[in-house]
């Protein structure tokens, strides 16, 4: 049986996190393999909502191991916080979680010097201030902190010491007042809880697959946030496309068998940077309230805008989508017509793949069409042949437009109300 990755095909928050968590029943382990506690994916399991960050979905199935891939930063305390808050609901983390010995650790003077940038007049990115961006910097950069140093005592104590010196010096020829506390004490705590859970995880996932075990890979962020195929410089700091799932795991490319994308029936964008199909209006505002989009990390509002076929069809293309999983379709539910948009113009000229420049993008103009609504509840609805005929048009407008499967369907916040398309690839490939 095929290992999987499941990513996010827009901007992030498509409900990858539930659909992880779905899906994780059929396989043996779930790994993250880029992003931080930027994330925040939602499961709900009956009445109990879990928001996890830094550990995969796939920790609320018992008895399956979830593991912190080497593509991940990891905040030591933001991750003893989230086990503690999971261990109270009755999740056997200790047991279930594996942590890379590769993986690059985030401090706090990390959130220390992404002040300083985000502050500076018209920089400002919109981050979800985790110190994510700094923390990759120094791993790229060669004087990062990694898992395996921070479980060794000597070694963390020499290397935060001298990387905290450097942090400050640079914050002082800013002139930034509020410098960072010293936390290498508390840290060494931290490490001491981690210890147990620190592994080589490339090793792990290896030696399981040979012994028969199936592997999903759960996805952080999304394409668009990319930091090689997203809306540079407005993204974060890692590989959320595909191809950072090899990378940020140590599995190879060639055991990867199916790469599913996760997108909503519309789009949304935490944080600045262009968006092409962004609806500032009422329509707007109506997603906002009827799909609660409001950040799960930072309480944000999302911008709320429509479904984007040329976005669609990049990001498949980028990924290697095998099928697409289209969320939050009973947003949609009230709507008399719902836009789509179909083509990007600058200038009154069709624009034939992504613009890559910043200036481009904003300049996009959005070619919309207008598709007629269902005006009825598909909430909960977890068979095709229950949606209604104009959903389902909507649905195949979307494949076809976008030349992906839709492989299934998410009609609310819950494991149940899903629908997955018989004789889908996608069906095929969840065995
Ligand atoms: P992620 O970051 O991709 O995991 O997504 P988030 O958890 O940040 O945001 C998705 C939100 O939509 C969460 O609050 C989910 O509970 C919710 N959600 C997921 N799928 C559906 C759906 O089909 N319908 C509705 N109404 N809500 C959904
Ligand atoms: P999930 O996994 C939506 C956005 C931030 C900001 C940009 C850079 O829940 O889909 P960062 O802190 O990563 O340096 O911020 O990326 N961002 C997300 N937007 N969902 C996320 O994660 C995000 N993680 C980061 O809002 O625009
Ligand atoms: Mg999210």
């Amino acid at each position: 049986m095929a290992n999987l990755i499941v990513l996010g095909a827009q901007w992030g928050d498509e409900g990858k996190g539930k659909i992880v968590d779905l899906f994780s029943d059929r396989f043996d382990i779930v790994v993250r393999y880029q992003g931080g506690h930027n994330a925040g994916h939602t499961v709900w399991v009956g009445e109990q909502k879990y928001v996890l960050k830094l550990i995969p979905s796939g920790i609320l199935r018992p008895g399956k191991l979830a593991v912190i891939g080497n593509g991940v930063v990891v905040d030591p305390k933001a991750l003893m916080e989230e086990i503690a808050t999971l261990e109270k609901l009755g999740i056997g983390v200790h047991s279930q979680l594996r942590i890379s010995n590769r993986a690059h650790v985030i401090l706090p003077f990390h959130r220390m010097v992404e002040r300083i940038s985000e502050d500076a007049p018209g920089k400002a990115i919109g981050t979800t201030a985790r110190g994510i961006g700094p923390a990759y910097e120094d791993k790229i950069g060669r004087r990062g902190i990694r898992m395996a140093d921070l479980v060794d005592d000597t070694l963390f104590r020499e290397l935060y010491t001298q990387l905290r010196k450097d942090k400050r010096t640079i914050a002082a020829a800013f002139g930034v007042k509020q410098l960072d506390e010293d936390v290498l004490e508390e840290y060494l705590g931290y490490a001491a809880k981690l210890r147990a859970m620190v592994c080589d995880t490339a090793s792990l996932l290896n030696h399981a697959m040979k012994a028969g075990q199936r592997i999903l890979l759960e996805g952080a962020q999304g394409t668009m946030l990319d930091v090689d195929h997203g809306t540079y410089p407005y993204v974060t700091s890692s590989n959320a496309a595909s191809g950072g799932a090899a990378t940020g795991t140590g599995i190879p490319p060639t055991r990867i068998g199916g790469i599913i994308g996760v997108s909503k029936a519309y789009i949304t964008r935490v944080g600045a940077g262009p968006f092409p199909s962004e609806d500032h209006g009422e329509k707007g505002e109506l997603i906002r309230k009827g799909g609660n989009e409001y950040g799960s990390v930072t309480g944000r509002p999302r911008r709320c805008g429509w479904f984007d076929v040329p976005l669609l069809k990049y990001t498949a293309m980028v990924n290697g989508f095998d099928s697409l999983v289209v969320t939050k379709l009973d947003v949609l539910d009230t709507l008399e017509e719902i836009p789509v948009c179909v083509a990007y113009k600058i200038g009154g000229k069709t624009v034939e793949s992504m613009p890559a420049s910043q200036g481009d993008l904003a300049k996009v103009e959005p070619v919309f069409e207008m598709l007629p609504g269902w005006r009825t509840s598909t909430f909960g609805i977890d068979r095709l042949e229950a949606l209604p005929d104009q959903a389902r048009r909507y649905l195949r407008f979307l494949e076809e437009r976008s030349e992906v499967e839709v492989g299934s369907v998410s009609t609310g916040p819950e494991r149940n109300q899903t629908l997955i398309v018989p004789g889908s690839k996608l069906a095929g490939l969840l065995g």
